[in-house]
């Protein structure tokens, strides 16, 4: 089964289109990208209503972009997958609507799938891809999870952030530093330069059990720091280096001791880490570190495949598609706020 997918939950459009008769990684036949981060750059963040227009400008395009790259036409999908949530709504929409026109003109199937699932089983697409069951780190702009992952659709939340996602928290980080959006790459960079033991930041909520997170605090923490150096007059730029290598450190620290915890809970041997922050280095260091100590092993997506893209939607939408999922009665789904542990097993409808 041909199906293509489609992401537009936020400030990337993505389309894809994987087949289910190849194994793994082959699959993919085709995938594009436009990124509208240099679009929402100006305003230091996402501004939706300009995400959606963008989608709608793009989305298109990139579809025949990836028929053209694949080789084949219109005619040779056999099933429509895009992200129905958690996201921009309008954004959203774009994609919801334009998958079920296709959808409709083609007189194939057409399903609305959970943009974290995307993430979560994006190393899928990997040569070397894991196995069920594993534990998964999701470090997004809009999430911070721990999961343990027993199956496809199959999920169970082991601890979350209760209040800013670690990626949202690098965004605030470099917004207070001065840096360009998005900040999570900006501060990873600067960070380079800084000195490790100049300041040390807290590990929030790592001093009690649990697999929860919080990075609020470490947001005012370094919003303090930045204060204190710019009224001593020490506000240099080895100064700003040295607070962005020190949030950086907190972040990371801090996700590696739940990876721990929750490695050490389920007994599982296999971390899986997604999402945009899990593109940062030194993350990938520490926790390669951590389970080699275990006997443990770590997989990541291919570097373009960890932040927003339509190779993952279009993968998790093939599995659903092809084990006879689809949106019930034709109805589009946009769905903002959409619990990841609410999936279920794929099941014919
Ligand atoms: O998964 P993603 O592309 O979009 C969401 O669904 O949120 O993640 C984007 C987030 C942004 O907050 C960005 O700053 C962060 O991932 N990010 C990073 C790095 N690359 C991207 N954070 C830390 N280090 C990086 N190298
Ligand atoms: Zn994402």
């Amino acid at each position: 089964m041909r199906v293509l997918g489609i992401e537009t939950s936020c400030d990337e459009t993505g389309v894809a289109l994987y087949d289910t008769s190849l194994t793994g990684g082959s699959g993919l036949l085709a995938d594009a990208l436009y990124s509208q981060i240099a679009m929402h750059a100006d305003y230091g963040g996402v501004v939706p209503e300009l995400a959606s227009r963008d989608h709608t400008r793009r989305l298109l395009p990139l579809i025949e972009q990836v028929l053209n790259d694949a080789k084949l036409t219109r005619k040779d999908i056999d099933g429509i997958a895009y992200t129905a949530g958690p996201g921009l709504v309008g954004a959203l929409m774009v994609g919801a609507s334009t998958a079920h026109g296709m959808a409709r003109a083609l007189g194939v199937p057409v399903l609305g799938v959970h943009h974290m699932e995307g993430h979560l089983l994006a190393p899928m697409l990997e040569e070397d891809a894991p196995e069920f069951p594993f534990v998964a780190l999701l470090v997004s702009g809009g999430h911070t999870q721990l999961v343990e992952v027993k199956s496809l659709g199959n999920y169970q939340l082991l601890g979350e952030s209760v209040d800013d996602a670690a990626g949202e928290a690098f965004d605030k980080a470099a917004k207070m530093l001065g840096l360009a959006y998005p900040g999570g790459p900006e501060v990873a960079r600067l960070a380079e330069q800084g000195n490790p033991k100049r300041f040390r930041f807290p590990r929030p909520m790592t001093d009690r059990p649990g697999l929860d997170f919080s990075f609020s605090g470490l947001k005012t923490h370094t919003l303090t720091a930045i204060r204190q150096l710019e009224t001593s007059g020490e506000l240099n730029e080895q100064a700003r280096a040295d607070v962005a290598r020190a949030f950086e450190e907190a972040v990371i620290d801090t996700l590696v001791i739940k990876c721990r915890r929750a490695l050490d809970q389920t007994g599982l041997k296999r971390l899986v880490v997604a999402g945009g922050v899990s593109a940062n280095q030194r993350l990938r260091e520490r926790l390669a570190l951590e389970c080699e100590k275990r006997q443990a092993k770590a997989y990541y997506p291919r570097g373009r495949f960890c932040t927003d893209n339509g190779a993952m939607i279009a993968y998790v939408g093939a599995q659903r598609l092809a084990a006879g999922e689809q949106d019930s009665n034709g109805v589009m789904q946009a769905t903002p706020r959409w619990p990841l542990d609410q999936l279920a097993a794929p099941s014919a409808s």
